[in-house]
């Protein structure tokens, strides 16, 4: 017989570290959206009400203090999702033939939502804004310092393809965003999960299909 026990839907560590990365990602995402206003790589700059810190000076130190609350807070789920399971079991597997599925059945509203299992396409767009996480990470220590992490400015082939790397990264997280969000206000119950933690479920019932 399998082995049940029960769990909260989703477990504090998950639920601290995803609003606190909100937080930094706001604060990384205004200040970072003041750097490139100083330099912009594209005919376009973002609204100065969209950004944190003033001038260039507060965009810096504002993006490198945040930094270090993600980087902390990034390290520990990571970590803490890799140790325990909790990526394995919850993020995977996925397949692009349950993520098609998934999508139809979302853009025809009609994807079943069991809370404390996610569906195949926020699966991957879970994933997806992991790696993301993870090229924001490295372009930006690149053209942070770049005599230091001069093997990493030469893997994205110099300091100027690392910048782009690092706008398009952010770009693809601000997708995400809008996308996660879209899908949870189809399914408002798992905001308030997300917060509270939701019912207490037997691992069985989260378990994959
Ligand atoms: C940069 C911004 C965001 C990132 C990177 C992000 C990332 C994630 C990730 C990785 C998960 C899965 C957590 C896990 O099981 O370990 C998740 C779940 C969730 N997020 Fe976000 N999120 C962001 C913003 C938001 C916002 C603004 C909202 C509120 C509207 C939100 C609401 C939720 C909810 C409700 C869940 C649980 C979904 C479910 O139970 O089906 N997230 N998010």
């Amino acid at each position: 017989m399998p082995l049940s026990k029960k769990k909260r839907i989703h477990s504090w560590p998950v639920r601290i570290c995803h609003w606190i990365n909100l937080l930094a990602m706001i604060g990384m995402v205004m200040s970072g959206w003041g750097i490139y206003n100083a330099d912009p790589i594209f005919p376009f700059t973002f609204p100065q009400s969209t950004t944190l810190g003033g001038w260039l000076g507060g965009n810096i130190a504002w993006h490198l203090a945040v930094m270090w609350l993600m980087a902390a807070n990034g390290l520990f789920y990571v970590v803490w999702g890799i140790f325990t399971g909790h990526f394995r079991r919850d993020f995977f597997p996925f397949t692009p033939r349950t993520v098609w599925r998934d999508t139809v059945r979302a853009l025809t509203f009609h994807l079943p939502h069991k809370l404390g299992q996610y569906n195949a396409v926020q699966k991957l767009m879970y994933v997806g804004v992991l790696l993301l996480g993870v090229l924001l990470v490295l372009s930006g220590l690149s053209i942070w310092k770049p005599v230091q992490f001069s093997g990493l400015v030469w893997l994205f082939g110099g300091f100027d393809i690392a910048r782009y790397v690092h706008f398009f990264a952010m770009s693809g997280v601000m997708l995400f965003v809008v996308v996660h969000v879209l899908m949870v206000l189809l399914v408002p119950k798992t905001f308030v999960a997300m917060i509270t933690g939701g019912k207490k479920i037997s691992t069985e019932e989260s378990a994959d299909e």
